[in-house]
């Protein structure tokens, strides 16, 4: 080949390559080890001195052009794909925004919410109290003394140290220590509820180390069992929207009430006829109450023979899977958009 046909084969060619990959490959026909330049390169030996020189210098011009056509078209390739990348990315400004999204209640806290405004509108105020709490009020004023079995039942997040520099402090297993703080500091008549974050170390289908309930009181002269009943069964019919739910109380023990009862309701799922929700009995169990202990009024300073009261404790999300049909405990903590948006 000589070098003008050089020179205008690798114009054309690399004029006619369309992409970057395929430019090194026709580069490497003239410039490569085996390349038609290299290859005159190779040649020269067997030239006489001085036609060498000639014959050398001008293979070196032609090299170099190739190099500059080379460089040209390189350049013109990377240009096109950078144009080609831009037009394909571009954005339309012009297209109208996607807005701000209204957030929305977590369904827990439209619940709380739910559940203050109902007891609000019958006389009820909302009481809170610490997350960590003391030994003492979590359990030795509510008449769970020391080596009680209800505290195995309790078993729960203690703060490390021993007990006498750290006061004995947990994260509190019931709301019902806010019923202690209260009472210590307010005398009856009393009528609040407590609603609030409760820890146990518990984890599975139906439970979650941390957990919402709402502690209820109410302390008077005369405040009755039928008293205790009423108030309940109203505030489920109301939380529920049901005219006519039908409740029972059942026998049932806790330490700091006497008597102590369970309460169940109707079965709102299948109405009382029986279905998986309520283990086919019809009936579901939905808090602890009863008449406060003695004992308890007696930690606290008020006088038992003249005051007497009720007190009830109920799980948050329990209320919350009921109301909405949740049927997995864990879809309120897994923060899955899918499942809050539809509270929203
Ligand atoms: N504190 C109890 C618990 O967490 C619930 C409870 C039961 C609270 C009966 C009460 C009550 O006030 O009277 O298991």
């Amino acid at each position: 080949m000589s070098l003008d046909e050089i020179l205008t084969d690798a114009a054309r060619e690399f004029a006619a390559v369309t992409s970057l990959p395929v430019l090194d490959q026709v580069k490497a026909r003239y410039l490569g080890k085996s390349g038609a330049v290299t290859a005159l390169m190779k040649g020269l030996g067997a030239l006489p001195v001085e036609a060498r020189k000639q014959q050398g210098a001008r293979i070196n011009e032609v090299k170099e052009q190739v190099e500059t056509l080379l460089k040209a078209r390189r350049e013109a390739l990377q240009r096109e794909a950078l144009e080609r990348q831009l037009a394909a990315e571009s954005i339309d400004v012009t297209l109208p925004g996607r807005g701000d999204a209204p957030g929305g209640l977590h369904p827990v806290t439209r619940t709380l919410a739910r559940i203050e405004r109902l007891f609000a509108s019958i006389g009820f105020a909302v009481a809170d109290g610490p997350e960590i709490e003391t030994d003492f009020h979590n359990f030795t004023a509510l008449n769970i003394p020391q080596n009680h079995p209800a505290r195995a039942m309790h078993d729960t997040f203690y703060l490390a140290g021993d007990g006498a520099t750290d006061g004995g402090r947990l994260l509190r297993t019931h709301t019902s220590p806010v019923q202690v703080r209260y009472m210590q500091q307010t005398r009856p008549p009393i009528r609040i509820i407590a609603p609030g974050r409760v820890y146990r170390c518990d984890s599975d289908v139906t439970h979650t180390p941390m957990f919402h309930q709402v502690e209820g009181l109410w302390v008077d002269e005369t405040v009755s069992f039928a008293d205790l009943k009423g108030v309940l069964a109203e505030f489920m019919a109301r939380f529920f929207e049901r005219d006519n739910l039908a409740v029972r109380f059942r026998p049932s023990f806790f330490p700091f009430t006497e008597p102590s009862a369970e309460m169940d309701i109707a079965c709102v799922i299948c109405g009382g006829d029986g279905c998986r929700v309520c283990s086919h009995t019809g009936w579901l169990e939905v808090l602890g109450c009863g008449m406060v202990h003695p004992n308890v009024f007696g930690h606290v300073g008020i006088d038992a023979e003249r005051y007497q009261g009720f007190a009830f404790g109920l799980g948050v999300e329990r209320l919350a899977m009921l109301r909405y049909g949740v049927d997995d405990l864990r879809l309120f903590f897994e923060n899955d958009m899918r499942f809050l948006r539809q509270f929203a």
